[in-house]
């Protein structure tokens, strides 16, 4: 019990201590007439992280499905700072889209410096699973073959800038958490492929980042409409989420946790005492709301 109580101490110290000194700031000048693309930015997250990115002067590219949507998201993107603001609607289920819409966006903006991959889609991300393929296929082309897709078609241009790709992953990429098999299954493959690609571009020194942003709840509507009656878990502010993001991809760290207090700890402490920590996780979740 007593070195139990040590290691926490151990892990505490040692987490503020970093969190406190380690808070590196950018500033406007960082991102000014950069170019960036951001799935999923009709809403949510992808949204906010084009808001950050236009403040500081980029050039941003939008992508979702909903044409409206994008137009005002492009919109506010102009009255926020962007250098330029264009949207380009796209099925992420289907590879040629994707690859379309990273071609069309180095086409338009005349190269590529940060590729954010954010969207996220397809049915039956969050319930029992009950055995039934359709969305495990579909969630699996959406959520990571289409990341995949957009990846290896904007490489020449990152190569060139010598850019950075932000992978949008979650505890659930890291650690199994019920009633999500299919989410799980493409964040844990989004980790694995990314985190394999960021070693093999540090091994050739091309200087391309790779930052994973591993997130907990964040108040996103879908997020809320979707999971909020069943977890016990508190959502935090997309706003915030998205500025942490954006701060992590331009000072080119590996990895961002949002919000960091709520997911590094329970990270760690489950490489120590996994079972412990599922057990913890499990108590979050109301069973008697979820189909
Ligand atoms: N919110 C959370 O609690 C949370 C927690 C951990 C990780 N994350 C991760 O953070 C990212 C963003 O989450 P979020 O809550 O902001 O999501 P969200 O609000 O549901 O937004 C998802 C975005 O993806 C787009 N999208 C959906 N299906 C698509 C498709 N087939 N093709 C192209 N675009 C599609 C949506 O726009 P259209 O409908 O217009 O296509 C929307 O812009 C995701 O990768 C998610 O896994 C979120």
């Amino acid at each position: 019990m007593a070195g139990l109580k040590l290691l926490l101490w151990s892990l505490i110290v040692g987490l503020s201590a970093y969190y406190f000194y380690s808070t590196d700031t950018i500033t406007p000048e960082m991102v000014k007439g950069k170019r960036v693309i951001v799935t999923g930015s009709s809403t949510g997250i992808g949204e906010q992280i084009a808001y950050r990115f236009s403040e500081m002067g980029a050039h941003v590219m939008l992508t979702a499905r909903r044409a409206k949507q994008l137009q005002e998201v492009a919109k506010k993107c102009l009255e926020l700072g962007a250098g330029s603001a264009r949207y380009v609607v796209a099925d992420m289920e289907n590879m040629t889209s994707a690859q379309n819409v990273a071609q069309e966006a180095i086409k338009q903006l005349g190269g590529l410096d940060y590729l954010v991959l954010n969207h996220l889609g397809g049915t039956g991300t969050f319930g029992s699973f009950k055995g039934d393929m359709e969305p495990v296929l579909s969630s699996n082309k959406i959520n990571f073959l289409s990341y995949i897709q957009l990846t290896s078609t904007a490489l020449k241009a990152l190569l060139e800038s010598q850019g950075s790709i932000i992978v949008m992953s979650s505890l659930s990429g890291r650690i199994g958490s019920p009633f999500s098999a299919t989410y799980c299954a493409a964040k844990f493959a989004l980790e694995g492929f990314f985190s394999s690609l960021r070693r093999e571009f540090i091994m050739k020194k091309n200087n391309v980042s790779v930052t994973v942003a591993i997130l907990g709840f964040i108040d996103t509507e879908n997020a809320v409409k979707k999971i909020g009656d069943k977890v016990t878990m508190s959502a935090s502010p997309k706003e915030e989420c998205a500025i942490e993001i954006v701060n992590a991809a331009v000072l080119r760290q590996p990895e961002v946790f949002y919000p960091y207090w709520g997911i590094k700890p329970l990270w760690l402490l489950h490489n120590l005492a996994p079972n412990l920590i599922r057990n913890l996780l499990d108590k979050m979740y109301v069973q008697e709301n979820i189909s």
